[in-house]
């Protein structure tokens, strides 16, 4: 949504206990939250931060302006879980309150050290001409939830960057901590900064350099990069901005995506042998994933569910976007998988075969199982003409097709209301389909091709219709 910049950056402290009140009766009206899924409990949600593991829990906050569904003076807010599907939110824990993030606590990453978590964030200042100086900066979080913020700024933008560098993630390698931060330099290309912490100190970092990892720079930023490690194997996540399509076919405003390496040179710094840039998920939305390696080495990844510059049908509600569930990576035959955590099959509520259905509560689990060499089309969200969110699924030519141009409210039609992706001719398949109201992540051969979206269904788009081919399986319902 479109608001004045007056009213995006009005300082926290003059919002009104009437204006906050009218502002969450307003999101109570909405047919679509999700229900186990996160969502801002008002405003705007946009890129997952400092996911990371600390005192014995999972660490996730969230970007957030909470006065609208606009992109205003950012907060993280913080939620914390054991078992990566349930999280309890316990409020906001960086405000934008510091001379160094004065308009705005942007997107970081965080890492325990000691009995503390380490939080590394863009503090955005702008000056009285709007001229902004991105500072990379630190805060300690203590047990308690304590914050207290560092003075310093930890890295400086660089003179081969303009103002746009931003979301510091750190990484330990071999016992050292880096840091990679996005940048776009002064030809207007994106590219990625390599720091390292001096005698691993997290408050003070020196440059390493500019690092390589094959880009062609047809990006113009470069956002939210993020190196994880997947069986050993260097992942790079990232969020390049206005990506050449002859580079990358995609129809999101932004896409999201990867590529996987053989190694990583510290030195020169570069990221060794890399494949071609992928999409990370071929749906509708999903942006800024982030991810890190839990203490146990594996990689989990989370990301935004919504893009940027988009207006959704939630705007009206005062509200605006959500979190992916947690998924885990893993590499098989040099494909990389994202599959959500184990414990999400402790939301199946109860399990019956997979049938057509004219009304579901639209909060469930399909596994699905199509043979090979046949065409099968699926609607969810099906109104009594069959109108909702059609997944066409062609094992023969390899190919699915998801539309959404007959499901519920329109939106950000100007990019195109079908996404498909590619899956191997003349096999088999399996997609696991999890609905949630107004959300829905499908994971096809356990997480070979992803599609993450939004759908804002009708009051009477509750069914499930199998409208050609055949297809069998499970339909669970799901309870948080
Ligand atoms: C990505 C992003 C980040 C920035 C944050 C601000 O969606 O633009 O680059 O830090 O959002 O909310």
């Amino acid at each position: 949504m479109n608001l004045p910049t007056e009213v995006r950056y009005r300082p926290y402290a003059d919002w009104t206990d009437e204006e906050k009140t009218k502002i969450r009766e307003n999101v109570a009206k909405s047919p679509w939250r999700a229900s186990y899924h996160i969502e801002p409990e008002t405003g705007l949600l946009n890129d997952p931060n400092g996911f990371s593991y600390f005192n014995g829990k999972f660490q996730l906050f969230y970007q957030s302006w909470p006065f609208g569904a606009a992109h205003g003076l950012k907060q993280w807010v913080h939620t914390e879980t054991e078992d990566l599907v349930h999280f309890t939110e316990t409020g906001v824990k960086l405000l934008p309150d510091h001379e160094n993030d004065s308009h705005g606590a942007y997107s970081g990453s965080a890492y325990q050290i000691g009995d503390k978590l380490f939080i590394f964030y863009t503090g955005n200042v702008r000056d009285e001409n709007w001229v902004r100086d991105p500072r990379q900066i630190g805060a300690w979080m203590d047990k308690d939830g304590k914050i207290e913020k560092f003075d310093k700024v930890l890295i400086k933008q660089p003179a081969d960057a303009t103002e746009h560098f931003r979301d510091p993630q750190i990484f330990d390698c071999k016992g050292q901590f880096y840091a990679i931060v996005g940048a776009q330099n002064h030809d207007k290309q994106g590219f990625i900064k390599l720091y390292k912490a001096v005698d691993n100190d997290v408050e003070n970092w020196v440059e390493v350099g500019d690092l390589d990892f094959g880009d062609t720079g047809s990006e113009y930023m470069i956002e939210c990069p993020n190196l994880v490690f997947v069986d050993g194997k260097p992942v790079l996540l990232y969020s390049p901005q206005g990506l050449d399509k002859a580079e990358l076919d995609y129809d999101n405003i932004y896409p999201n995506t990867y590529k996987i390496f053989q190694d990583f040179d510290t030195e020169k710094p570069a990221l060794v042998d890399g494949t071609p840039i992928i999409n990370l998920d071929y749906g509708f939305e999903a942006y800024a994933t982030q991810g890190f390696n839990t203490p146990d080495g594996r990689a989990l990844i989370v990301s935004w569910i919504g893009l940027p510059d988009v207006d959704y049908p939630t705007d009206k509600y005062d509200y605006q976007g959500a979190m992916s569930l947690v998924k885990e990576l893993s590499i098989k035959d040099g494909k990389l998988y994202q599959y959500p955590v184990e414990a999400i099959t402790s939301l199946r509520a109860s399990q019956e075969d997979f049938s057509e259905k004219t009304a579901t509560t639209n909060t469930y689990e399909l596994e699905l199982n199509f043979e090979a060499n046949t065409q099968t089309e699926l609607v969810l969200f099906a109104d009594q003409e069959g109108n909702g969110l059609s997944l066409t699924v062609d094992t023969e030519n390899g190919k699915v097709i998801l539309d959404r141009s007959k499901a519920g409210e329109q939106y950000a039609t100007d990019f195109g209301t079908s996404r498909e992706c590619t899956l191997e001719a003349g096999q088999t398949a399996t997609a696991n389909i999890f609905v949630d109201n107004s959300i829905v992540e499908i994971f096809f051969n356990k997480g070979e091709k992803v599609f993450t979206s939004r759908v804002f269904p009708s009051a009477e788009q509750t069914g499930i219709k199998v409208t050609s081919g055949n297809v069998s399986g499970h339909y669970f319902d799901l309870k948080y």
